[in-house]
């Protein structure tokens, strides 16, 4: 079965970038969120990010107005019933995502495969909460996702093979780079990222040396495209302490455990650049 509508469950940072570049591979796409002010802002932001793509020549208006044209904003998580395949990308929140699942599983088809773009939560455990564990993957996108090439694709061990193979190719289609990775909490990406994130706040706090300093030595002494503090703010400083206390809880390992002065900033309400305020300051 190949999939062609898709609905995307959720049109905040994430959501709204997965709904974006599954509209402009061509699949009819519906896109949900909890009210209408958070749909209205999440599909202007992806007209604006369409329209600055067209500006820098990276797109025509034509297939601006083609991936418009194939996406829908809704409220009612009842419009995904023809769906077939769901990408749950709401807030990283256990208890919504299982609601979410539950409430998919009741309204959708028994051949739609649901995926999730959790950064931490564990996948089996929101496939059973389905009655078609076997239909169930993650789909984990990265930031800002029409820019970012990879998507990881997680199988759990109740997975069938099969669904596998087809999200693959879905996300090749979207025209990702798909990797495939083991239902361990964290996949490859963040499993190997949140341990370094979390040690340059560590080296910070300790004075090694600036923050600039460290944002500068990473970019040129490693070729990274941006340095750890500037990363933190892009991801969202309460997301990444929201993730690093999960793997901590999962592995019980010190180099998951959120240092003092993360949990200071999400406190301070410092949580990056969708606040205007994380380890640098974007308010001007
Ligand atoms: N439409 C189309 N193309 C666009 C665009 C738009 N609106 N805006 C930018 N682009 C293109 C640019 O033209 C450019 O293309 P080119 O290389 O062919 O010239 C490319 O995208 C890069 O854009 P910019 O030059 O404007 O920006 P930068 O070069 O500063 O790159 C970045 C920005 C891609 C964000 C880069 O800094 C980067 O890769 N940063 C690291 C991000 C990262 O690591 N993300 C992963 C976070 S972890 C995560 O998400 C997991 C989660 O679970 C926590």
């Amino acid at each position: 079965m190949a999939i062609e509508r898709v609905g995307v469950v959720g049109c905040g940072l994430m959501g709204r970038g997965i709904a974006q570049v599954c509209a402009r591979a061509g699949h009819a796409t519906i896109v949900s969120e909890i009210n209408d002010d958070l749909l209205a802002t999440g599909m202007a932001s992806i007209e604006k990010f369409l329209g600055k793509g067209v500006e820098k020549g990276k797109i025509s208006e034509e297939e601006m107005q083609s991936t418009l044209g194939n996406l829908t904003g809704t409220t009612d998580l009842g419009s995904f019933a023809e769906c077939d395949l769901v990408i749950e990308a709401a807030t990283e929140n256990r208890e919504m995502k299982l609601e979410i699942f539950r409430n998919l599983d009741e309204i959708c088809g028994p051949g739609a495969i649901f995926g999730s773009n959790t950064s931490s939560l564990n996948i089996t455990e929101l496939a059973v909460s389905t009655g078609r564990p076997d239909r169930v993957v993650g789909v984990h996108f990265f930031n800002p996702v029409p820019l970012m090439k990879l998507v990881e694709v997680v199988g759990t061990m109740l997975v069938d093979d099969s669904v596998v193979e087809e999200v693959k190719a879905f996300g090749q289609g979207l025209g990702k780079v798909v990797v495939v990775a083991r239902d361990r909490t964290g996949f490859i990406v963040n499993r190997l990222l949140v341990p370094y994130l979390l040690d340059a706040i560590r080296v910070l706090d300790e004075g090694l040396a600036k923050m600039e300093d460290i944002d500068q030595a990473m970019k040129l002494g490693c070729g990274y495209p941006m340095g750890p503090f500037a990363l933190l703010d892009l991801v969202g400083i309460d997301t990444t302490y929201y993730i690093a206390n999960i793997m901590y809880e999962e592995f019980r390992e010190h180099q998951f455990a959120p240092p003092p002065l993360l949990r200071r900033m999400v406190l301070a309400g410092r949580h990056g650049r969708k606040t205007g305020r994380g380890f640098y300051d974007y308010s001007k």
